[in-house]
């Protein structure tokens, strides 16, 4: 239960507090946290009254004491821990985060284990988090989560806490649709986000790789911005992440920075080259190296007269793949100082540690070059923290195409990691830029980066969440829902006589393939046979399909079976189908025609022939390019038939030509003048096609509307379970 309203706050989520605990020879050590989330949220943090919830590092035998005391002192940094019981964490963290998620969202498969573990416990570590939160929440707060560790987070909070504002961000890129696909459990992680109202990236182009695999995965399409989903519109938007612009200029100008700065490089003779990095595979550090390795090749005159600074700051060093990938560094750092050097100078000074911020910061404002070449990289703050120090407009920005930070920041002299030799001739060009050249870059980039700095950055996040009041077009409130069911189900029980008019997919089973493929599972079978034995409760179910798969599915219960939208009837207990007038189709040959050709160029589609239509399915094909097809085809047919007695109706991934005046409407009237006076007649359905069933029985009964998109419907059900619930309240 979460608390009742104190005051509202930002809760900051993420898997990192911003101060990370370590045991070191027995005593507890306290320091910053690793990496561009924790150092690029705790300005903001620390300049508001936000709470920041997350993981407080790797203890483990705390005595009670000592947690004790852990507490307090995070209490005072307004932080509060979860703890997640080490075995978890393991699997959790190392496991499914780091092992899976961390390399497919960089496109890197090649690091992927064989067989992924750690789903369970990053399930369970995810519902820890929600336990926290809730603990934390007043009304009114709003509910900041980061990044791929809590990917279910978002949902896991909606289903506890329906009415919070809840903001979803990524820090690292979003992999392309045919990548994401690749990984267990996509559904539940996609789903997870979409518990949202605000779900942001960097960039414009993870968005849409996030949009393409909600279309491709769940079938869900999104509106550039906007996703309607369970009742709910999410919004999606591209926040690019700024740094403290502030801070770096303030540090990068004081005397120690400055003094410090001049005495790096005051060393010696030599240009320095610079590289920054958590020692991550994603960082494209052993290419550089190579590109390196080249350049000095290339360049036997610049011997002795330059370095590369290569700091790499210890990063998950319990994945087997950091540990291989500390090794590859090492190994390669050895052989070019071994290759190229000389008793007076090593071409790479390489540091495997932390450092401090003035260290940082002077080493930013030595070099003469910053090296930042990743393969893929969500944003990388790197870049832009080594602009904002640079008050004194010095300094060239190599940087990598694949970096976050590249659709922002034109003016560096930007590099393919993957195209080793261009990468050594880049490092040469950026070395010997001339001086206007490279002042002008240097300004333009500050500009850049000083107008939009994290606390812009957050400011702008923050008010997108709150503001747009109009979360959804159609929303109820959940609590409202709950009493509109329990409403609805009341009436339904208390009637006299009942007639229930039912859609079958989308309805009742979510969509197939193919559509001889829905078949009914026993769940509902049992449903429908224990509604059929109701007393006073008469079923029809009322279907586009063909009296064959309705057969099929239904033959052997007791409910009456309408095919090809009530052309067709099966009385309960009849033993043939009823049907109309089958008029000449003079279009059918025709039609078929242009439905075979476009069939055979859109690999997936396919053709059902009805008695009253024709149509064209395409759910299996690939989204994007079958819609397309599905344009064009609408367009050649309306031309085509605009004089012949038929209808194109374009449905969820179908298209179909259908005898003109045979759509559900027409089961109404027959069914009304059947049913007993008074009877309380409830019709449910998911399509256009049940819009016009709803039409025709207008305030003659009750309709209810399954699923999102637009309805004239009376009740709106979020989905198929929904609907599943509320025939089910009827038999209790
Ligand atoms: N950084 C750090 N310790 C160091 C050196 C750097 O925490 O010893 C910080 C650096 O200032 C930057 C962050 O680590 O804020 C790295 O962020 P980036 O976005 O470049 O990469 P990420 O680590 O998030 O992949
Ligand atoms: C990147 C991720 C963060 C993560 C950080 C450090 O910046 O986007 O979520 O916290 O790396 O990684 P670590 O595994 O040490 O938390």
């Amino acid at each position: 239960m979460c608390l009742a309203a104190i005051m509202s706050r930002l809760l900051i989520v993420a898997n990192r507090l911003p101060i990370s605990v370590s045991r070191v020879d027995g005593d507890l050590h306290v320091e910053r946290s690793p990496g561009g989330l924790a150092t690029g949220l705790s300005g903001p943090h620390s300049k508001s009254d936000a709470l920041w919830i997350g993981w407080p590092g790797d203890v483990q035998d705390l005595t009670a004491e000592e947690t004790a005391s852990l507490e307090r002192r995070l209490d005072e940094l307004r932080a509060t821990p979860v703890w997640i019981p080490p075995d978890d964490m393991k699997e959790f963290y190392e496991g499914f985060s780091n092992g899976a998620l961390w390399p497919l969202f960089h496109h890197l498969l090649d690091q992927m284990p064989l067989h992924v573990h750690g789903w369970e416990a990053y399930e369970r570590a995810n519902r820890l988090f929600a336990d926290e939160v809730c603990r934390q929440y007043n009304d009114g707060d709003l509910i900041w989560v980061h990044d791929y560790q809590l990917m279910l987070l978002p949902e896991m909070l909606r289903d506890r806490i329906p009415d919070a504002r809840i903001g979803f961000f990524l820090h690292i890129p979003f992999p392309a649709s045919e990548i994401f696909r690749t990984i267990a459990h996509r559904e539940k992680l996609l789903q997870g986000v979409l518990g949202a109202d605000l779900v942001g990236f960097h960039t414009a182009g993870y968005m849409r790789s996030f949009s393409s695999s909600l279309l491709r995965v769940l079938g869900i399409s999104s509106n550039v911005d906007r996703v309607y989903h369970d009742q709910r519109e999410v919004r999606l938007g591209v926040f690019p992440m700024g740094v403290d612009t502030e801070k770096f200029a303030r540090l990068g100008d004081s005397p120690a920075v400055r003094a410090r700065a001049a005495e790096l490089r005051g060393m010696d003779d030599c240009a320095i080259m610079l590289g920054i990095d958590r020692l991550d595979y994603t960082k494209g550090i052993r290419r550089r190296l190579l590109a390196y390795e080249k350049f000095l090749y290339d360049h036997p005159e610049l011997h002795g007269r330059v370095r590369l600074t290569q700091v790499a700051v210890p990063s998950r060093t319990s994945v087997e793949a950091y540990q291989d990938f500390r090794n590859e560094v090492d190994a390669s750092i050895g052989r070019i100082n071994g290759a190229f050097g000389t008793p007076e100078w090593a071409p790479i000074y390489y540091l495997y540690r932390g450092i401090d911020e003035v260290e940082l910061c002077a080493l930013y404002r030595a070099a003469d070059v910053l090296l930042v070449t990743p393969v893929r990289d969500g944003m990388n703050l790197v870049a832009k923290e080594f602009v904002a120090s640079r008050t004194d407009d010095g300094g060239v920005l190599v940087l990598s195409e694949f970096a976050g930070a590249a659709s922002e920041l034109a003016e560096a002299v930007m590099m393919n990691p993957f195209d080793v030799d261009r990468a050594s001739q880049v490092f040469y060009r950026a070395l010997t830029l001339p001086a206007d050249e490279r002042l002008e870059r240097m300004r333009a980039l500050r500009r850049r980066v000083l107008s939009y700095d994290v606390h812009h950055w957050v400011r702008l996040y923050l008010e997108s969440l709150e503001g747009d009041t109009a979360r959804t077009d159609h929303a109820v409130p959940a609590t409202t829902l709950v009493e509109k069911l329990a409403e609805l189900s009341g009436v339904m029980r208390a009637a006299d006589d009942l007639l229930l008019i039912l859609g079958y997919d989308g309805t009742l089973v979510p969509f197939a393939s193919a559509p001889n493929l829905s078949k009914p599972d026993q769940a509902l079978l049992d449903l429908l046979l224990r509604l059929a034995a109701r007393d006073h409760t008469e079923i029809h179910l009322v279907s586009g399909s063909s009296r064959d798969v309705i057969e099929q599915r239904f033959g052997g219960i007791p409910i009456h079976l309408h095919a090809e939208y009530g052309f067709w009837e099966k009385p309960d207990g009849a033993a043939t189908w009823e049907g109309g007038q089958v008029p000449v189709q003079e279009w059918r040959d025709q039609v078929l025609q242009i439905l075979e050709n476009f069939t055979a160029r859109t690999p997936g589609s396919l053709i059902e022939e009805k008695t009253i239509s024709v149509a064209w399915h395409y759910r299996m094909a690939e989204p994007e390019f079958a819609a397309f097809q599905a344009n064009e085809l609408t367009l050649h047919l309306s031309q085509l038939l605009s004089n012949e007695p038929v209808e194109i109706v374009t449905d969820d991934k179908l298209i179909e030509v259908r005898q003109t005046g045979v759509n559900k409407g027409i089961v109404v009237p027959r069914l009304l003048a059947q049913s007993p006076k008074g009877a309380v007649v409830v019709a449910m359905g998911d399509d256009r096609n049940d819009e016009e069933l709803f039409d025709a029985l207008g305030s003659e009964g009750i309709t209810i509307h399954v699923g999102g998109g637009t309805s004239n419907a009376d009740v709106r059900l979020p989905n198929i379970e929904a609907a599943r619930r509320l025939l089910a309240s009827l038999l209790d």
